[in-house]
């Protein structure tokens, strides 16, 4: 587990890209390693009151979270400061003042302790993630990003080294989750609880449009999913206090499972577009029981192997910022940087080599 450090790595991580400050502590790198402790706090609680993320609130909270959470997986741990080898942050993309918050915090502790501080791009956090399930996935596989800003599917063949299949051309599949959900009258943001929702509902009520599915290539589109989301529920009450409870709940449903029929079908495209046999899926929308079900039930008919992270960690978290900077530095691929990048393409993650 000794990386190209002479000790072995360990490496705490921070995310506060925007509405949650996840801390953690990753042991080890690309040999393997494991993940020591993690703590999160979430201010959904705090935002719902607004029906969205307020920046400013999201950032005061983040610098008031972020060194007791940092004290609270040290302690759980074992492990002092003085035992870090390095301190991984999410540079963006994300909200400019809530990153600035773990940068800061991540840039002030490595430069005390004289270990490097190193920016993670949140995707890439999110999309090495699986490898904290138990088993985890070998290199290579496609996966499948779907969170609350992104839907993308990327041919993986090792750390670093990412190439983009398809992306949604608009909402990402969080997005559109979250949107409906507001729709349907539920509080922000609405993905776990419109799923809740479906569960109740009549797939045989009504059929929704599945957007691409047949375009030919590995692109999404959900924004006229939530369009035509709106017209049923125009068309079944003017205001949302009339939707029977057996209305919105089957709308839910019809609404996930168009979801999870598209986002199932390009998966297994890509599968096939590249000839990899590996799928993970990562992002909060890989939290969706039923579309877990459906990529379990798909993969299995196909010999496929699936990956998931462990389900806490489908949303954001420090442990996948943890990881990814284990990753980085034992590959030797990181960067020191004290900057945030609010907007990043993944596309224009550069590797030095
Ligand atoms: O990855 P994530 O935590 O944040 C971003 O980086 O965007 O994903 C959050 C998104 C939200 O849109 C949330 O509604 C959605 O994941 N989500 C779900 C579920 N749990 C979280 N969507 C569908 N079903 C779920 N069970
Ligand atoms: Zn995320």
């Amino acid at each position: 587990m000794r990386g190209r450090y002479n000790r072995t790595m360990l490496v705490l991580g921070i995310e506060s890209s925007c509405d949650e400050t996840g801390v953690a502590l990753y042991e080890g790198g690309a040999a393997g390693g494991r993940l020591l402790a993690h703590a999160l706090h979430s201010q959904v609680a705090m935002h719902a009151a607004y029906g969205g993320v307020v920046p400013e609130l999201a950032s005061r909270d983040h610098i008031r979270r972020v060194l007791p959470l940092t004290r609270h997986v040290l302690s759980a741990a074992a492990r002092s400061l003085a035992d870090l080898t390095g301190v991984a942050y999410t540079q963006g993309p994300g909200l400019a003042g809530a990153l600035l918050v773990g940068a800061s915090v991540a840039n002030g502790l490595a430069y005390s302790l004289g270990v490097p501080a190193v920016g993670i791009h949140h995707l890439e956090g999110h999309l090495l993630s699986p490898l904290l399930a138990d088993p985890a996935p070998e290199f290579p596989f496609v996966a499948l990003l779907v969170s609350g800003g992104h839907t993308q599917l990327l041919a993986v063949e090792g750390v670093g080294e990412y190439r983009l299949l398809g992306e949604s051309l608009d909402d990402a599949a969080g997005e559109a989750f979250d949107k409906t959900a507001m729709l349907l009258g539920l509080s922000y943001p609405g993905g776990a609880e419109l799923s809740r929702l479906a569960e109740d509902g009549d797939p045989a009520r009504f059929r929704l449009p599945r957007p691409m599915l047949d375009s030919g290539d590995l692109d999404f589109s959900f924004s006229g999913l939530k369009t035509a989301v709106l017209t049923l529920v125009r068309k079944h009450a003017r205001v949302s206090e009339l939707l029977t409870p057996d209305i919105r709940a089957a709308i839910a449903r019809a609404f996930q499972e168009a979801v999870v029929d598209v986002l199932t079908a390009k998966a297994l495209a890509a599968l096939e577009a590249t000839g990899r046999r590996r799928l993970v899926v990562a992002g909060g929308v890989g939290a969706n029981k039923q579309l877990r079900e459906r990529l379990r039930f798909e993969c299995a008919r196909r010999g496929v192997e699936l990956f998931f992270p462990p389900l806490e960690l489908c949303t954001d978290n420090g442990a996948m910022i943890a990881l990814a900077g284990a990753l980085r530095m034992d590959t030797g691929t990181h960067e020191y940087a004290y900057s945030v990048r609010p907007r990043w393409p993944l596309s224009e993650l550069v590797v030095p080599r």
